[in-house]
């Protein structure tokens, strides 16, 4: 895989899922990490923009419209760095699987979406463990867009982009956010050495194509290194 970022000398394994709003992400690595848990491997799960230390800060700025993309940046860095050395980490070392929901690319997607330096992005982020298997969920903007604008009600400010000030429309703003943010996607996939997913496939068929690269991938450390829960706490009697 690609130079940037630490390598994962540790037991444990880093499974990270990318793509845009709607590409099926979510879905996907729940899917995944029952199927990971069902085979008795300890599994864990890290979202974006899920650290406790942020979090109140990232509230009131989101609410207050205060963030300016370096700001923003930053905030989600941290958030990162959080959840790195506090959860990512001593998981792997103790020889968990995590599963991330979004993972450093989503940052260089989204904050040079907005107008941030690549390389000043990319630096931030160094301190991250390299995934062993970054699947990336390929999907057309109108196939995510219709399962999203479908599904929900109202876009959010900078979730639709609306701090660029693209078109007063959260709508149209949102689908030029999003359309920047799978051209950066695109233009990553192969420097990142992404495992690419047709997101318009079927449910079952992406995970069957999933789980065929989770054991060509990791499949030796499956068979020995990955930690097993023990069969009382797998059955969730403690
Ligand atoms: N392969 C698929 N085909 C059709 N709909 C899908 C597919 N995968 C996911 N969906 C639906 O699309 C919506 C977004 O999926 P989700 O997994 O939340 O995407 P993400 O996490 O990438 O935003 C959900 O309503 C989900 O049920
Ligand atoms: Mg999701």
């Amino acid at each position: 895989m690609n130079s940037l970022f630490t390598p994962n000398r540790r037991r444990g394994k880093l499974i990270v899922v990318e793509g845009i709003d709607g590409s099926g992400k979510s879905t996907q690595i729940s899917l995944l990490s029952q199927w990971l848990r069902s085979k008795g491997f300890a599994v864990a799960f890290s979202e974006w923009n899920s650290s406790p230390l942020v979090h109140d800060t990232t509230r009131r700025g989101k609410k207050k419209e205060m963030f300016t993309p370096t700001t923003f940046s930053l905030i989600h860095a941290t958030d990162f760095a959080d959840r790195t050395e506090r959860y990512i980490l001593p998981l792997i070392r103790a020889g968990a699987i995590v599963c991330a929901d979004r993972y450093a690319y989503t940052a260089f997607a989204r904050d040079v979406a907005r107008g941030v330096d690549p390389q000043w992005v990319r630096n931030l982020y160094s301190f991250a463990i390299r995934p062993n298997v970054a699947f990336y969920f390929r999907t057309p903007l109108d196939v995510a867009l219709g399962r999203i604008l479908g599904g929900r009600n109202a876009l959010k400010y900078y979730e639709a982009g609306m701090d660029l000030k693209i078109s007063r429309d959260v709508e149209e703003s949102f689908r030029v956010f999003q359309g920047r943010i799978l051209a950066e996607y695109e233009g990553m996939a192969e420097e990142m050495g992404f495992h690419v997913i047709d997101a318009t496939l079927s449910i079952e068929e992406q995970q069957r194509q999933m789980r065929a690269i989770v054991l060509k991938e990791i499949g030796r450390s499956l068979k020995s290194g990955v930690l097993k829960v023990p069969e009382l706490e797998f059955n969730g009697k403690h």
